[in-house]
């Protein structure tokens, strides 16, 4: 599995299918490509602010994949020419030898396009599971039942918003991580725009002297494979 962060919480997961994570490029000035280069099997968007569902309905009419999301953000991206399916929190779908489970996130998810009060429903993670394992926790706070993602699909690689003000900061991130207990943790939506300016070294140094877990810093187009 070959994980590539095209910045913010954008994340490229390569495997027997060729996934994105919150396909935000346009307007996302950490981004080091533009959504017209890009051409995945299936898009996963884990909700419906304009950082997150970004160019998901360009790409999924573009490229004809399919579009993974919670139920109601997913009869919003069909009404907007997508082919999406929707699932709930806590439901997998099943795409050849790739697994999708939609996990809880604590946030909010309004559609940020289709103006203010349009409610998409909930929030959401999602568990990637292939040849690997890997945790993207979209936007959320901390919660406690981290512990049972732990339990439930064991994720190798953990995907956590550090940036504070919407999302977890770096110290209750550090919690997630003691929750979580993947082999790797890589930070996420931080530094993309001013309010969310956090130190990513500061939590790779607290994560590494107070628990097992790798934290791994990367760069836009930067890429792990796992
Ligand atoms: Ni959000
Ligand atoms: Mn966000």
């Amino acid at each position: 599995m070959k994980i590539t962060w095209h910045g913010h919480s954008n994340f490229e997961i390569e495997d027997s299918l060729d996934t994105i994570v919150d396909p935000f490029f346009t307007g996302n000035p950490t981004a080091e490509i533009s959504w017209e280069t890009v051409s995945p099997d299936v898009l996963v968007v884990t909700h419906g602010h304009a950082d997150h569902l970004g160019d998901a309905i360009s790409i999924a009419k573009a490229t004809e994949c399919e579009m993974i999301c919670v139920n109601e953000l997913a009869k919003y991206a069909q009404s907007n020419g997508a082919d999406a399916m929707g699932a709930n929190i806590g439901g997998t779908i099943e795409l050849g030898m790739t697994r999708y489970s939609l996990v809880p996130a604590v946030h909010s998810n309004g559609i940020d396009d289709a103006g203010f009060g349009w409610d998409a429903g909930s929030p959401a993670g999602v568990v990637i599971g292939d040849s690997s394992v890997v945790y993207h926790a979209g936007d959320t706070a901390l919660f406690n039942d981290m512990s049972l993602i732990r339990e439930l699909y064991k994720p190798k690689v953990a995907l956590l918003p550090i940036g504070g003000r919407f999302t977890m900061d770096p110290e209750a991130a550090l919690m997630a991580v003691k929750l979580i207990k993947p082999e790797i943790v890589i930070p996420m939506h931080y530094n993309t725009f001013d309010v969310i300016k956090a130190d990513p070294y500061k939590f790779q140094k607290m994560v590494e002297e107070n628990t097992d877990t790798e934290a791994i810093i990367l760069q836009p187009g930067d890429n792990i494979d796992v």
